[in-house]
């Protein structure tokens, strides 16, 4: 059950695009995005359980990856109307599904969408601006993770904190202290994770 969705999506990808399983640089399929959004998932995931611990109001959030949004309204809500949560994702797709949910929700105006170039999330004008991040089962799919923990770093105050939450049917316990290894090449510091968080999962720091 723990990984049922990381299951369904493995097998789905088995079926319809074999050559891309498990290749460093593999984009999530832009349908999975709906399958992502599945109601069911709080079950293994809850985004209040797993965020509140980081997030209080009027922060500012970067969300790498975020798809069609599965944490981003939730991210939108905690941060309240003085707080922001910038939503990086390389699909334009899965931006216009998540530009229509957050209009629905009235939450369009604490999130700011932004469209990921190859190879950089354009969020140099966040210099040091950013309290939190999370990024949920993306960083196994970044072609440059030396690049994506530079941009995050820079992107924090000091004291920002990184949750990396990887899923397990598609990331090896030594893909993930490889991908550790990065950030931690970078600076990031590791500290105590409370709570239980499903997948392989860390919180980083800059000091
Ligand atoms: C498996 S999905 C997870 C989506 C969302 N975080 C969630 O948990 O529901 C991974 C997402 O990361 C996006 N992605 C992959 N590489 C990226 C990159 N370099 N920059 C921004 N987004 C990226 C994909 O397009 C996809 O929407």
């Amino acid at each position: 059950m723990k990984d049922a969705f990381i299951l369904i999506e493995d097998l789905l990808l088995r079926f319809t695009r074999p050559e891309k399983k498990y290749m460093a640089g593999h984009i999530c399929p832009f349908w999975v995005g709906y399958f992502l959004l599945n109601p069911l998932r709080r079950l293994l995931e809850n985004p209040n359980k797993i965020l509140g611990p980081f997030v209080r109001e009027g922060m500012i959030i970067l969300e790498p990856g975020c798809g069609m949004g599965y944490f981003t309204l939730p991210l939108a809500r905690m941060v309240g109307a003085k707080g922001r949560v910038v939503a990086v994702e390389v699909q334009p797709r899965m931006l216009s599904v998540l530009s229509r949910r957050a209009r629905k929700a009235g939450l369009s105006a604490r999130i700011d969408l932004r469209h990921a170039g190859a190879g950089t999330m354009g969020i140099e004008d966040l210099s040091g601006a950013v309290d939190f991040a999370a990024a949920f089962h993306v960083v196994h799919e970044v072609p440059d993770q030396g690049s994506f923990f530079t941009e995050i770093w820079s992107a924090f105050k000091p004291g920002g904190k990184l949750l990396v939450v990887e899923p397990k049917g598609h990331v090896s316990q030594d893909q993930f202290e490889q991908t550790m290894a990065v950030g931690e090449k970078i600076g990031f510091q590791h500290e105590a994770l409370s709570g239980k968080v499903g997948g392989r999962v860390a919180l980083l720091a800059k000091p």
